[in-house]
């Protein structure tokens, strides 16, 4: 038998008062490990070898608990996987600090929800890179299937896939429609597969390209000429007896908002598209350069601006609804200095090509120098913001944006572990928003936004924040919730988005491909299978939801559409990473060295 790789279980029997707790890292008392190792002994005749430690930090007045951690090094029997002499892993991530919103326990048992035992969860250790259980190649099966049954055509063409394939009886809202957004992981599950399937993104890409052409009023207000559409559709006209397109660019979407994150993915996968096929043929086109140019012109024109990030309305992008994300928020930030990138690569210095190249690689140094700087925060850096000055003047000022310490919530210092770090979702003056939103920290990872110290602390938080971020259904959206008062002000009281519900604090299973891209880009796979692994035990018993609800992602959504195409496909993208990383190429992009690194403070996050 060999020696099993340690896991790491946390334990929540440590709630002892606070102000027993010394204020440096300590050993628990050796009667609580001891009473740990009775307990685990007991339950199983499993070889298991058991450390347990905690680290506890003082902030803000107040003493807490910081990743109180039960490692459990097990070797199981050759009989618990059914033949040879295997060993298994248990990676059970818990927090035990008391935060506002109160924290869960880690999962050590059975959930009867999911009917899984302890020994489900050890059968394929993670880790292993061993060849698809029956179950989760049955679920990939499934998978290809639905997603054949979701393409939409025009013509006889495949031009993209429908939002949700939900049961008929069902409301349909805009979600029998191609979203631009959506299309993304379906996109990428058709180039990384053996057969790669390119026609159908190829079509995509031109059809919503020829989109981008039309002229595009809401009222009487004429929108700007490279703007994307959020999502189109194909009707029948009866007048014409032919099929023709019909897009919505945020006219017709609820709460009428634009669509910012559709011309940054239409270049991103065109770039994926590229790199996949070494078709150049496609994106040399006249009509896509100028496709790309357009986008571009409305991103990089000179306004009043004093920051190098683009300003927003509200619902700008994946959270499509207001969330408090106006401003700078960070999924539009990452996105936007992805698709720089990407354009970088794909357009021809001909005419006018080579002065725009100069102003992308302008906004590229000072974009990377600003959100690396200002939107990181670790340990340190919140030590440091909490220690601020404020109505400093001059350039000289440290506290550049006068934010006020006070208006830190109190949720951050709990959640914040010594190792780990992540891009904060807002920074504008006196306001920064300190809430967590996996699809920009990874987006980061993936275009090298963030650097590669600050793509390992990404990681690391997911890690230490496991039960918060990834709980038991992959991926929470935005962490924490807006709750009370601040979900009354914040949302206008949106019944959708009630407190872990929806974009505020809801679990999609969609994010999965980003979250196995990041960490298969920073080396650490092991973090995307748990994560997969999780998914598999519901996501196709429960019909491919488009998201859950709840503090650990228990519920399936009490609006969520089933047969929701980019659950599906997201699935698909992570298991083909997985399977195959160098899959990864067609996604990320690597380090560029000719931009200008910020000095960084250093941190806990790197040290450790
Ligand atoms: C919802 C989501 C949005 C998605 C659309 C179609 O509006 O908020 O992100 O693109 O549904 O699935």
């Amino acid at each position: 038998m060999s020696p099993a790789p340690a896991a790491e279980v946390i334990a929540d029997c440590f709630d002892s008062p606070s102000g027993d707790l010394p204020s440096e890292e300590t050993e628990v008392p050796e009667t609580v490990a001891d009473a740990w190792k009775n307990i685990v002994r007991e339950v199983s005749t499993t070889h298991f070898d058991i450390g347990i430690s905690a680290n506890v930090v003082e902030n803000t007045g107040k003493l807490r608990k910081d990743n109180v951690k039960l490692s459990v090094n097990v070797a199981f029997p050759s009989s618990c996987d059914g033949g040879g002499a295997d060993t298994g892993e248990l990676d059970v991530v818990s927090n035990t600090s008391s935060g506002s919103g109160g924290k869960t326990t880690s999962v050590l048992k059975p959930s009867p929800s999911v009917g899984a035992t302890l020994e489900n969860h050890t059968d394929s250790p993670i880790g292993s890179g061993g060849s698809e259980n029956s179950s989760s190649s049955s679920m990939i099966e499934e998978a290809w299937e639905l997603l054949s049954k979701s393409y939409v055509y025009f013509k006889g063409q495949r031009v993209g896939t429908i939002a949700a394939n939900d049961d008929p009886g069902s409301e349909t809202l805009n979600y029998n429609q191609v979203f631009v957004r959506d299309f993304v992981p379906s996109g990428l599950a058709c180039l990384m597969r053996n057969d790669a399937d390119v026609e159908i993104v190829k079509n995509f890409l031109l059809k919503t390209l020829h989109l981008q052409g039309w002229e595009k009023r809401i009222d009487n207000f004429t929108l700007g000429e490279g703007v994307m559409p959020a999502s189109f559709k194909v009707i029948q006209d009866p007048i014409r007896k032919k099929e023709v397109l019909q897009a919505d660019f945020g006219g017709s979407a609820i709460g009428r908002v634009a669509p910012v994150d559709s011309g940054f993915w239409w270049i991103i996968l065109l770039r994926s598209y590229t790199k996949c096929t070494h078709d150049y043929s496609l994106s040399e086109l006249p009509e896509v350069q100028r496709g790309i140019k357009l986008i571009l012109n409305l991103c990089l024109s000179d306004g009043f601006d004093t920051f190098p990030t683009l300003l927003c309305a509200d619902g700008c992008s994946m959270i499509d609804r207001r969330m408090g994300v106006y401003g700078y928020p960070i999924e539009i930030q990452a996105l936007f200095f992805f698709a720089l990138r990407c354009a970088r690569q794909l357009l021809k210095p001909e005419h006018d090509g080579k002065e725009l190249i100069e102003r992308i690689d302008k906004r590229i140094t000072a974009l990377s120098y600003h959100m690396q700087n200002y939107y990181w925060l670790d340990f340190t850096q919140l030590n440091n913001i909490y220690r601020y000055k404020t109505e400093e003047y001059s350039h000289t000022a440290v506290n550049k944006f006068n934010v006020i310490p006070e208006s830190i919530p109190d949720w951050v210092f709990e959640f914040m572990p010594l190792r780990g770090g992540y891009f904060i979702g807002n920074v504008s003056p006196a306001r920064m928003d300190f809430r967590w939103f996996l699809v920009g920290n990874c987006i980061a990872i993936l275009s090298c936004l963030a650097t590669p110290a600050q793509a390992t602390a990404v990681m690391d938080l997911i890690e230490e924040r496991w039960t918060d971020l990834i709980g038991e259904m992959p991926l929470k959206i935005a962490y924490p919730a807006l709750e009370g008062h601040e979900w009354k002000n914040v949302t206008g009281c949106d019944p959708k988005n009630t407190r872990w519900s929806y974009h505020n604090g809801g679990s999609w299973p969609v994010l999965l491909w980003l979250l196995t891209a990041a960490s298969i880009k920073t080396g650490r796979p092991q973090i995307a299978k748990r994560a997969i692994e999780l998914i598999e035990q519901r996501l196709s018993k429960d019909g491919w939801p488009e998201y859950y609800d709840g503090i650990t992602g228990r519920y399936i959504g009490k609006q969520a559409r089933k047969h929701q195409t980019w659950s599906i496909a997201g699935y698909l993208v992570a298991k083909l990473m997985i399977e195959n990383p160098s899959n990864l190429l067609i996604i990320s992009l690597d380090e560029d060295k000719k931009i200008a690194k910020p000095r960084l403070t250093r941190s806990a996050s790197w040290t450790y």
